[in-house]
């Protein structure tokens, strides 16, 4: 197991260490685990030309870390609690030698299915167990898993589809959500149609509803597994080959393929899981967040099976059949870590007090949370109310491109301010500096968030692009990976995150490119042209604002057209990305060389009245006519 803090001084000392000698601090961890040949090299890196290679030359297997690594010790423990959407549905509980067991029978008809070691494999599926057994049954064989979030729809699922390349999808007959019963296999046969590399489909039954069934494509999960063989030799690979691709929205139109490779990504996983959560053996970890983002690759399988814990998967949602889920669940399971986000407990907050009023959750040890910044009313109900004001709230910064957890408290270790996601993990060398790139050094300054020297987790590419990988995060400021977020570092060196600084929007903790959106919203026959902007929302964290720019309206039928947008925007993308409000206006401000002015697009949504300098727009009326029309929409 990876080694643990547990005092503060003990942090102080690591990061003192981690910082003077990256490469050794790294490698003791990594020593820690199974490797069938030891690295060449610790680290090679390049922030200029960028290039990031860490134990290039060890050989591995994830899957045996996770595996072979623990089953002496834990083989009967439970490695995986899965609670269903329906409280009156079994669970269903894996230890590792059975989860062992499905990964390589599963291994098994992936290679049955022509499934080779650098192959990519597309995942369109429910929170159900085999969602995890098929990802660590592709890493068992060497083959690449790009999940797809189960909201997305099929043109978005098709995109990832075809920019991967992949040669087999799996997914389910369909998913639930609350009352609702989700088609999945519906929307995957809609992708499919587009998708010429894609062989084989294999369906997952969950619900039992119909299915039109194409065969030759189609074949069922069960039928596939029914009497294969039950071991499978792991692939043995470079721990610079690619583990997994997770696409994510950038600032520019088509989502990125983030692709993390094995070695550095498994240390990287394993040791924050460990950390920031204070894992000890036999805990129960509750993550609530869903596979299909980094923080459920990353922190209820990758991280938790790699440290031999017991993780806990849901299927449901918070408020389904009640705003008490979580906590029945906490109860029931006995957890002693819970980790969610901002979003899920703004929307309990918003349920009522009689929901936490008399909940007592003994076993809860730590709370954490991820994807957006928290804001204190939030923190303060959830410190107060779930962790009955004795449970340390680690606030973990990070990002899909990070692997892990990058600044964040470690439990218990680290003390804990509310909206603060407190102090760089070792490893993590962060800088902030000014829009010109210079440093701003010392406490109580503000700006952009950098990282100065590579860490294991961090992405190494984007899939078949890395001119993009470049562009995205090394071309703003020579040699530093800039993260995209502002900072704020208070007279303590602590850091508080302050959100996106670029065209990328947080909805829920779900992270949205604007151009994204807008190509769907141009996409409808009757506009012409479009601008979106993120908005302060009282329980996303932000909202889509969208500003149109239409060829003409229909008499009378305004609000039948912003429907029809907002449809063609979950259709070409997800419900996630449906704009929460839309205006009709007759122009969007520009400046000389033709770019939207987006920071007055913002300022209007946020019903701030600073625009600042309007006076370089070509078209400064409009910012008077669009401000009006905002003050209708929205008293
Ligand atoms: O803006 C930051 C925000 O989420 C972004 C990363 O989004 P994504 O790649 O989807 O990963 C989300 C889960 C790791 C960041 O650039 N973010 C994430 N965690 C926090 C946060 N903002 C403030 N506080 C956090 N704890």
């Amino acid at each position: 197991m990876v080694p643990k803090i547990t005092t503060l001084s003990g942090y102080l000392h690591e990061y003192q260490k981690s910082v003077a000698n990256p490469t050794g601090f790294w490698a003791n961890i990594a020593e820690t685990f199974y490797w069938h040949k030891k690295w060449d090299k610790i680290l090679e890196w390049d922030f200029h030309n960028p290039k990031v290679e860490w134990f290039k030359g060890g050989k591995l297997n994830i899957t045996e870390n996770i595996f072979e690594r623990n089953l002496f010790l834990r083989g009967e423990q439970k490695a995986i609690i899965w609670e269903p959407n329906d409280p009156n549905e079994a669970i269903r509980e894996f230890t590792y030698n059975e989860l062992f067991v499905e990964v390589q029978k599963f291994a098994n008809v992936l290679k049955k299915h022509g499934v080779r070691k650098g192959d990519r494999v597309a995942l369109y599926m429910p929170m159900i167990p085999e969602l995890s057994i098929a990802m660590l049954a592709c890493a068992r064989i060497g083959a690449i898993h790009s999940i797809v979030f189960a909201g997305f729809s099929a043109k978005a699922l098709a995109e990832r589809i075809i920019d991967a390349e992949a040669k087999v999808v799996i997914t389910a007959d369909g998913g639930y959500r609350a009352h609702k019963v989700l088609r999945l296999k519906d929307v995957v046969d809609e992708a499919l149609t587009q998708c010429p590399t894609i062989s084989s489909n294999i369906v997952v039954k969950r619900t039992g509803g119909e299915v039109v069934w194409n065969e030759g494509v189609d074949y069922w999960w069960h039928d596939e597994m029914e009497g294969m063989e039950e071991v499978a030799p792991a692939e043995i690979l470079d721990a610079e080959d690619p583990l997994f691709i997770l696409y994510t929205s950038g600032s520019t139109g088509r989502p990125k393929g983030v692709l993390h490779t094995v070695g550095g990504y498994m240390i990287y996983t394993a040791y924050t899981f460990r950390n920031v959560f204070q894992y000890s053996s036999g805990d129960v970890f509750f993550c609530a967040a869903d596979i299909g983002w980094i923080t459920g690759h990353s922190y209820i399988v990758y991280g938790p099976l790699l440290e031999g814990a017991i993780s806990v998967m849901f299927e449901g949602i918070p408020t389904y059949p009640d705003a008490g889920r979580y906590w029945d669940i906490i109860r029931k399971h006995e957890v002693n870590q819970f980790y969610t986000s901002p979003t899920a407990i703004r929307s309990l907050i918003a349920e009522g007090q009689e929901w936490v009023q008399d909940v007592n959750l003994p076993s809860l040890r730590v709370l954490g949370t991820v994807g957006e910044p928290i804001n204190e009313e939030a923190w303060h109900w959830y410190h107060d109310h779930v962790g009955d004001n004795r449970c340390p709230i680690v606030d973990t910064w990070w990002q899909t491109e990070t692997g892990g957890i990058m600044i964040s408290a470690i439990a218990g270790v680290i003390p804990t301010k509310p909206a603060f996601a407190s102090l760089p993990l070792p490893g993590i060398q962060p800088l902030i500096v000014d829009s010109e790139g210079n440093k701003l050094c010392g406490k109580g300054v503000q700006g952009n968030l950098c990282i100065k020297f590579p860490w294991p987790g961090m992405a190494r590419s984007h899939w078949g692009d890395h001119k993009r990988y470049v562009e995205s995060y090394f071309s703003q400021y020579k040699g530093l990976y800039f993260t995209g977020d502002g900072v704020k570092r208070d007279e303590d060196g602590y850091y508080r995150i302050l959100g996106r600084m670029d065209d990328v929007i947080n909805v829920s903790g779900h992270r949205l490119g604007t151009a994204e959106i807008e190509n769907a919203i141009n996409e409808h026959p009757l506009v012409s042209e479009s601008a979106v902007v993120g908005f302060p929302h009282a329980i996303k964290g932000q909202g889509i604002y969208a500003y149109v720019v239409c060829t003409s309206i229909p008499k009378n039928a305004e609000e039948e057209l912003k429907n029809s947008i907002k449809i063609g925007v979950s259709k070409m993308i997800s419900p996630i990305a449906r704009p929460d409000q839309i205006q009709f206006v007759n122009g969007l401000p520009k400046t000389r060389s033709g770019k939207i002015m987006r920071r007055i697009l913002k300022k209007i949504a946020a019903k701030s009245t600073d625009y600042g300098d309007i006076s370089t727009l070509t078209n400064p009326e409009i910012v008077e006519e669009i401000i009006e029309g905002n003050h209708k929409l929205i008293k």
